[in-house]
């Protein structure tokens, strides 16, 4: 098979492609230069002669989204059902990436994949007409949701709080927001095992099992970079507040997954475990 990865300068594309590349499988990665997917005319060039297109490629600045809502929306929606069409185009696969952002993060039990989208943020808007758009113009498409990423080749929240901790010796970090902390190497993962398993077209959720608050991540993340968690204090997004709204609930069911027969990523806290040494490390 002929795998495409657009979007495969991000951090979750570059997983993909060595994901891909070590089943054997044929695989090309698209970073933005390669294939712009605001281009519908270069991405149906692109992927004339795919078998399988994933679509990691977005606009992931999330604030900057509030003031440039149209701009990420050309990426984000437009830009994704580009791809979408041209897949479609090619008698290709389908995978496009999502997000938790769709939904408004008031709820307290974990949302199944069909729960209702109600986006808060610029960019959760964006997201979900990208979803909406996929699904129209590739019937077949996979929707893949994750949350909350981190992975060896961003920037990301574990590097981040890792670097913090070291240089400034105590950090606050929100304990009102709880979601799913996921490695990017597990997104990619499932999203071969999906493909291979032939899932029909659905939305799937790509996220780590259980939940956690960022407070209690970033204690675990401190706690791998080899110093002292008490240097992480708790705070509330009240005393965070930040451009774009973040949902206080991010916590997505792994149902579609069990049906189709496709074991959903372990839990957070042990993925993290084994993720810990080699996304401080980075690439
Ligand atoms: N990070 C998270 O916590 C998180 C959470 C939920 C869902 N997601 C979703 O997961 C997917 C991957 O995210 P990520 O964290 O890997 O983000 P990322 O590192 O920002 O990667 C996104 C990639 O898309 C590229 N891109 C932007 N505009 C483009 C365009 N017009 N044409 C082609 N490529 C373009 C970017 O290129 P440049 O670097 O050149 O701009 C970047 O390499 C996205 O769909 C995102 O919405 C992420």
């Amino acid at each position: 098979m002929r795998w495409i990865v657009v979007g495969a300068g991000g951090m979750l594309g570059g997983d993909l492609v060595e994901r891909v590349r070590s089943t054997g499988d044929e695989v090309r990665g698209l970073d933005r230069a390669a294939l712009d997917v605001t281009d519908p005319d270069a991405a149906r060039a692109a992927l004339a002669d795919a078998d399988v297109v994933v679509n990691a490629a977005a606009w992931t600045a999330v604030d900057d989204a509030e003031t440039h809502e149209a701009a990420a929306f050309a990426v984000n929606a437009a830009g994704a059902a580009n791809l979408a069409r041209a897949a479609s185009a090619a008698g290709a696969a389908f995978v496009h990436v999502s997000t938790d952002y769709v939904f408004d993060g008031d709820a307290s039990e974990p949302y199944p994949e069909d729960a209702p989208v109600a986006p808060r943020s610029a960019y959760g808007r964006t997201k979900a007409a990208g979803e909406w758009a996929v699904r129209a113009e590739h019937p077949g498409a996979l929707v893949l949701r994750t949350a909350w990423l981190y992975g060896a080749r961003g920037a990301c929240f574990p590097r981040t709080i890792a670097r913090v901790a070291a240089e400034r010796g105590g950090l606050d970090v929100v304990d009102d927001q709880v979601g799913q902390p996921t490695w990017t190497r597990d997104v990619a993962d499932l999203a071969v095992r999906l493909v291979t398993a032939g899932a029909v077209a659905g939305t799937y959720h790509a996220t780590s099992s259980g939940a956690a608050s960022w407070y209690e991540f970033a204690r675990r993340v401190v706690a791998a970079a080899g110093l002292d968690p008490q240097v992480v204090r708790p705070t509330t997004s009240e005393a965070f507040v930040r451009p774009a709204p973040r949902p206080a609930w991010s916590v997505l069911g792994h149902d579609a997954l069990r049906r189709a027969g496709v074991e959903p990523i372990g839990a957070w806290d042990q993925r993290w475990a084994v993720a810990a040494d080699e996304v401080l490390a980075g690439r």
